[in-house]
This record gives structure tokens, C-alpha cells and sequence, in this order.
């Protein structure tokens, strides 16, 4: 089959990409390539994909023009969307990034889809449009309409947005929310990146809230399970859901919004000891108050990824940090 993977040169987008090609899948990635963090770990992220089916293009969504070339030239049969401007704290300070790539460059993702018969479209949404909710764990049947960071609405946004192309031209569409993601090749704007970069440099880390909050990482190895399952499982309309009685999460369209995390909070505390015993020195700890756009904690309900792809992610943060870890040290020879 052939597919479209946006923001194939960021963290999720060249694992998933990776995956792909492996299967014998051929691969069109397209990236901007921007200097939100370090450029080199974009392309270096991009030279570990040597297959001859995958193949790269320098693009930005929000260019109308070449995307709409890009999709009636190459028919993909699949869209696999995961560029986008990420980072919530980014947000606060740099809205418009979020107007241009998240909300007019995904327009241009669903108006390819729609003038070329894409047979699936998946994109990343995020457990950020949780917000305020604090009921936990955190299930996709409850309500997203209070987000805390322009980043959760633009997302919250996509989620609408593909409603409506579901609904108008039978665009099968998943959007799927990510919890914090960590692993190999990840991203120097994250906690986890942060915090090894100042530990190995003898410097502070900041610790908000004072240490008292709680994320679902979710280990890169089992967000692209879930992935390459999830675009196999292609929604169909239900003529029977109403509103009234269905969940938000599906629809009469043939549109799907789930979780995908790794099911179980865990304290940052812990996660600091995790990174501790892995690097084998004891962070110096700034402890700071909370961060505006910030959320207390999250954890996600995994029972509909469960049983529409039989897979759970598994790998605790233990393992997972160390893999980070030992990956750290060979990519930086520190
Ligand atoms: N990593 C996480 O913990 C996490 C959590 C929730 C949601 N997400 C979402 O998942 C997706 C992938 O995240 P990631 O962690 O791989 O981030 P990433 O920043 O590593 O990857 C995104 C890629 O998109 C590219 N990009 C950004 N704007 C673009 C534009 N206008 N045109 C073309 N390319 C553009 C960037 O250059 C980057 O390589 C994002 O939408 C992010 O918001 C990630």
C-alpha cells in the first residue's frame, strides 16, 4: 500500500515510518523540517530510514498548493498525520505557530483526503484536550470541551474538523490522543530530554509543581504498535448512534477517537528516580510552582484500543528510560 507519514522526520513520524517500510509498505514522508528543537536529530532521524520504498519530501502543510499536488500525483491509498506544531508551554507564547500548522496545515490534510479517496486517515491528537477534567482515568465518552492551552484546542479543533469531513464525504478518519511519549530519537523540548541533558551537565532541573503531578508515559515501542494496528481498523458509519445515545468517541460517520497510553500514572518523582538510576547520579532539584496551560495529572483508558486492536501498551517506565538512556549516550557519544 501506499502511504502519506507527515512530520516523518519528527519522533513518532520516523518510527511509524520506519514500521511501515519494514512491512514492504511504500512511504511518502513529508516534514518541514523547522528549528523548533535541533535540526540535525530531524535528519538524522531521517537517515536511519533506508529503505528504498520510502522516499522524503521537504514540505510544509500550510503550503495549499504543494499539498494538493502532492496528494492528486502520488493516490495514497492511507494518511498517516502526525506534523504539527507539538509542545503545550510552546503555546502560550507562540500561538499563531499553532494557526498556521495545526489548524490551516491539517485543513489542507483532510482536503487531500477528500478530493483523492484516501481509504483512511489517521492524525495525532493529544490527552491534552482532557483539560479539565479530573476524573480519572481519563475515557474518551468524557466531555473535552475545557482545554487549558491553545495546543489542546487546536487539537480538540482537528478532532472537529474531521468529524465533519467523516460525516460530509465518508472520509474514514481515527484521531488519536497521545500520552507523553518518551523513548529513543524523542524530542529535546520533553521532560525526559531535558532533564538527561542538564543531569549529564551538573545543572539544575526544573520540577513543577513541586514534583507533585503524574503523566501516562506511553514508550515509543508501543505508541507505533498502536498505530500500525489502529490504521488497519478502519472506521465504519453507524447508522444506528445518535447522539443521545452513542459515545463522542464514534459517530453515525465513519470517524474514531481513542486513547493511547500506557494506561497507568506515574509521579514525577518517580520518573526522576527512574532517570537517576539509568544515568546513576542524583539530579539537582529546582522545585518550581505549576506552569501555566499545565494539567495535574493523566492517565488514559485503554479498554477501546484494547478490544479494537487486542493491544495494550506494556512497557514500563523503567525499561523504557533506560532504553532512552542508553540511546542518549551513544547519539551524543557522551
Ligand atoms: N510526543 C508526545 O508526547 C505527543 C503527545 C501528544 C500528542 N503528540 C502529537 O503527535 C504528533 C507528533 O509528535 P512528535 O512528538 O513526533 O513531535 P515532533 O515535533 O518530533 O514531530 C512533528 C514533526 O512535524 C514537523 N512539522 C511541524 N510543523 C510542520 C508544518 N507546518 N509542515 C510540515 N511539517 C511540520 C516538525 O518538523 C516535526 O518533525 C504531533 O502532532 C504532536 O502534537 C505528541
Amino acid at each position: 500500500m501506499k502511504y502519506l507519514v507527515t512530520g516523518a522526520a519528527g519522533f513518532i513520524g520516523s518510527a511509524v515510518t520506519e514500521r511501515l517500510c519494514a512491512q514492504g509498505h511504500q512511504v511518502v514522508g513529508i516534514d518541514n523540517l523547522n528549528d523548533y528543537y535541533e535540526v540535525a536529530l530531524k535528519h538524522a532521524r531521517l537517515d536511519r530510514i533506508k529503505h528504498d520504498n520510502f522516499s522524503f519530501i521537504e514540505m510544509d502543510l500550510a503550503d495549499r498548493e504543494a499539498i494538493a499536488n502532492l496528494f492528486a500525483e502520488q493516490k495514497f491509498n492511507r494518511v498517516i498525520h502526525l506534523a504539527g506544531q507539538a509542545g503545550v508551554r510552546y503555546s502560550i507564547d507562540n500561538p499563531m505557530a499553532y494557526g498556521d500548522s495545526n489548524l490551516i496545515g491539517y485543513l489542507t490534510i483532510l482536503e487531500g483526503c477528500r478530493h483523492n479517496k484516501v481509504e483512511h486517515l489517521v492524525y495525532a491528537s493529544s490527552s491534552s484536550v482532557y483539560g479539565l477534567n479530573q476524573k480519572m482515568p481519563f475515557d474518551t465518552a468524557d466531555s473535552v470541551d475545557h482545554p487549558v492551552s491553545l495546543y489542546a484546542a487546536a487539537k480538540k479543533a482537528n478532532e472537529l474538523m474531521a468529524h465533519s469531513y467523516s460525516h460530509l464525504y465518508g472520509i474514514p478518519t481515527t484521531g488519536l490522543r497521545f500520552f507523553t511519549v518518551y523513548g529513543p530519537w524523542g524530542r529535546p523540548d520533553m521532560a525526559l530530554f531535558k532533564f538527561t541533558n542538564a543531569i549529564m551537565e551538573g545543572k539544575e532541573i526544573d520540577i513543577y509543581n513541586n514534583g507533585d503531578m503524574s503523566r501516562d508515559f506511553t514508550y515509543i515501542d508501543d505508541i507505533v504498535e498502536g498505530i500500525i494496528r489502529i490504521q488497519d481498523v478502519i472506521p465504519q458509519p453507524n447508522p444506528e448512534w445518535t447522539v443521545e445515545t452513542g459515545s463522542p468517541a464514534t459517530s453515525s460517520a465513519p470517524y474514531r477517537i481513542y486513547n493511547i497510553g500506557h494506561g497507568s500514572p506515574v509521579k514525577l518523582m518517580d520518573y526522576v528516580e527512574a532517570l537517576e538510576e539509568s544515568l546513576g547520579v542524583e539530579a539537582k532539584k529546582n522545585f518550581m510552582p505549576m506552569q501555566p496551560g499545565d494539567v495535574y495529572m493523566t492517565y488514559a483508558d485503554t479498554d477501546d484500543l484494547f478490544a479494537a486492536t487486542g493491544y495494550k501498551p506494556a512497557v514500563d517506565v523503567k525499561p523504557g528510560v533506560q532504553a532512552f538512556v542508553d540511546w542518549y549516550r551513544e547519539y551524543y557519544n557522551k
